[in-house]
């Protein structure tokens, strides 16, 4: 039961209706990747390939005390760090509804401002578990669904790869639409690994926690203003700071850190990083977010990507959407 609905919710996730043309086997993955989301989202000039419609804010991020003896990264060393912070609803489509089932998983991209003026990077969003492991997968997942349409004979191509990967559904159930960008929670889903000063390296995945979790039901959320989420944001932030907890899931011995539909156990330590504060919207969203490129795999010294095959991937797709959408 579980698995019909969430199948019926990854074809609307990824709108499976527009045919792909074959594909150009002989380009990287990231670029067939990009394609396929460009086809079937559509090309939207100026706008990134997924999580296309965002809203941009600022603030900055104070480590707790025992976050350094974990990394010796600057970021982790006690100071207040600018951040720059992009909200985002999934999908390349810019003129989503907030509130379609569709937008879901939301994203958050970080951007640290080292002093030294170098960035440090985290690009998370709420799924607690990704569906696919490997880039290879999740071309094909697009491709599945492009060769599903509404007539298309049962099984469908997208029915047999949710019925062979049941990660997908799993992964979509973790997922509802917020009440507000500032009660969702953020998952960094791929593993990297923290090292201190004394060079003791220690696996991760990020968490992004708010003071209080609060999501819509798929009926009420339906029933909000189109840009409900990107407009409460910069209202919320003339009333006040917005905080999130960074924390850090620990790995334990043989917790696999190349696989990330593989959750680890709940009962693994999480350790509090540090404090995000959130306190203003940037005056011209819009404007901002062209520019701005978030990395997963940018990282500053004291922390490394893991041998997860996902973070090289997403690094070279998000370099080609970035190319494609200019800035
Ligand atoms: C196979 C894996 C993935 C691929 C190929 C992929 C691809 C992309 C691409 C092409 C973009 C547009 C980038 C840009 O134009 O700047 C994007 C944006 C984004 N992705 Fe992914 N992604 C993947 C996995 C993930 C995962 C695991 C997460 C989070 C846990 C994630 C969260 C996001 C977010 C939050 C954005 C918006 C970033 C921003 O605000 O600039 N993605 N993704």
């Amino acid at each position: 039961m579980m698995r019909t609905k969430a199948s019926v919710a990854l074809a609307a996730m990824l709108l499976g209706v527009a045919a792909l043309p074959g594909r150009a086997d002989d380009q990287p993955v990231a670029v067939q990747i990009v394609d396929a989301m460009n086809q079937v989202f559509g090309s939207h000039p100026g706008f990134r390939a997924n999580h296309a419609k965002g809203v941009v804010v600022e603030g900055s991020f104070t480590a707790s005390a025992n976050a350094a003896s974990l990394s010796r990264a600057v970021l982790f060393d006690g100071s207040a760090i600018p951040v720059t912070v992009r909200f985002s609803d999934a999908t390349g489509l810019p003129e989503i509804p907030d509130g379609a089932a569709e937008a879901n998983p939301h994203g958050m991209a970080i951007k640290f401002h080292l002093p030294d003026a170098s960035e440090t990077d985290m690009v998370l969003n709420a799924l607690k578990f990704f569906p696919v492991a490997t880039a290879a997968e999740f071309r094909d997942l697009f491709l599945a669904v492009a060769a599903s349409p509404p007539d298309a004979p049962k099984p469908t191509p997208i029915e047999q790869f949710v019925a062979s990967h049941p990660a997908v559904p799993a992964a979509l159930a973790t997922v509802a639409t917020p009440e507000s960008f500032a009660t969702d929670n953020y998952f960094g889903v791929n593993a990297f690994v923290l090292i201190n000063q004394a060079g003791d390296r220690q696996a991760v995945r990020y968490q992004v926690i708010p003071d209080q979790i609060a999501h819509l039901d798929a009926a009420a959320a339906a029933k909000r203003a189109p840009d409900f989420l990107m407009s409460e944001l910069p209202a919320r932030l003339q009333a006040g700071p917005v905080t999130f907890h960074l924390r850090a899931q620990l790995a334990a011995e043989g917790d696999p850190t190349g696989d990330a539909t593989k959750a680890w156990p709940a009962e693994r330590e999480v350790v509090e990083l540090g404090v995000i504060t959130l306190d203003q919207a940037v005056a011209d969203s819009a404007t901002a977010e062209r520019s701005l490129l978030f990395l997963p795999g940018q990282v500053t010294d004291g922390i490394e990507p893991s041998d997860d095959p996902l973070i090289e991937l997403r690094d070279a797709a998000y370099a080609e959407s970035f190319a494609r959408r200019g800035s």
